[in-house]
């Protein structure tokens, strides 16, 4: 009996953790229609997803996850437990930033920044962070609290909107926090190439992961009715960005997990071997 409670609510968690993807996938649905069914023929899935996740983070994801990841009373149950356990792996991620105890003397790229949750700490450590985020949307939003948040200090913090395969340029850290799950394994190794030729020392790079257990549990929240029918989501083994990693010259230094009953997010920093 606790076992199957347990499921279900790990199934729905599945759900929740993976809702933007659910409801992008309505969110767009129309738009996708109206393309020409040539672009759905010859455009690869990735591109797709990427079209979509854009999208999304512009429109209905950006007024969830802005909800989400913010102090509103307007979220239910789940979001608040998804905005726990987001809080919990940046907290671990600024945890090992403090443990080496010289931010401010180092520069961060903070790719896929969304609303500017680990880019707003970082700023008021004294560090120079360039975030970026592919949604408009999202670059807007963190740029508006950061200006609150930093007053004059802002000016350190710059905000692009691209997205990360895009982005260029050299930092000590480049982070990239709970961004892999919109795309595939074979994407998620060209991101993790990117990042890392990025960065000068470190990377850290956080991932839904793909075990037995998650996998389970996702299968069967497909079986129940409802938006996780539609979801797509990317699960990553951890051997998988590891080995990704390894193969940009990047060695695991440390690794922390986050799992609520609605969020899971393995975190991983690798410095260069
Ligand atoms: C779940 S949110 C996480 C935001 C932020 N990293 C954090 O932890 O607060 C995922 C973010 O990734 C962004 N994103 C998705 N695909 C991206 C890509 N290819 N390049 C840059 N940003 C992307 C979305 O717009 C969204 O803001």
């Amino acid at each position: 009996m606790v076992r199957i409670v347990a499921v279900a609510l790990l199934a729905c968690g599945a759900e929740a953790f993976l809702a933007p993807s659910a409801q992008l996938n309505t969110a767009v649905r129309s738009v996708a229609v109206s393309r020409s069914s040539a672009l759905h023929m010859s455009t690869p899935v990735v591109d797709k997803d990427k079209e979509e996740v854009t999208e999304y983070f512009n429109n209905n994801g950006f007024e969830r996850w802005n909800k989400i990841y913010s102090d509103s009373d307007e979220v239910n149950a789940v979001q608040k437990d998804i905005r726990d356990g987001h809080g919990q792996t940046v907290d671990k991620v600024l945890a090992w930033i403090d443990a080496d105890g010289d931010a401010a003397k180092r520069t961060f790229c903070d790719a896929g920044c969304g609303v500017g949750s680990l880019t707003i700490p970082l700023g008021m450590r004294g560090a120079k962070v360039a975030a970026s985020d592919i949604s408009k949307a999202m670059t807007t939003e963190a740029a508006a609290r950061t200006k609150v948040a930093l007053g004059s200090d802002a000016k350190r913090i710059t905000f692009q909107t691209s997205d990360l395969e895009s982005l260029s340029g050299s930092y000590d850290t480049v982070c990239c926090i709970d961004v892999m799950i919109h795309y595939p394994t074979d994407k998620m190794t060209e991101m993790v190439s990117k990042l890392c030729s990025m960065a000068t020392n470190r990377v850290i790079i956080s991932f839904a992961p793909d075990t037995w257990y998650y996998t389970a549990l996702k299968a069967f929240g497909g079986l129940f009715p409802g938006p996780s029918k539609t979801t797509r989501a990317y699960l990553h083994k951890e051997e998988a960005v590891i080995a990704a990693l390894k193969s940009a010259g990047f060695e695991v230094q440390r690794t922390q997990f986050t799992g609520t009953n609605f969020y899971f997010s393995r975190l991983l920093e690798a410095t260069r071997a």
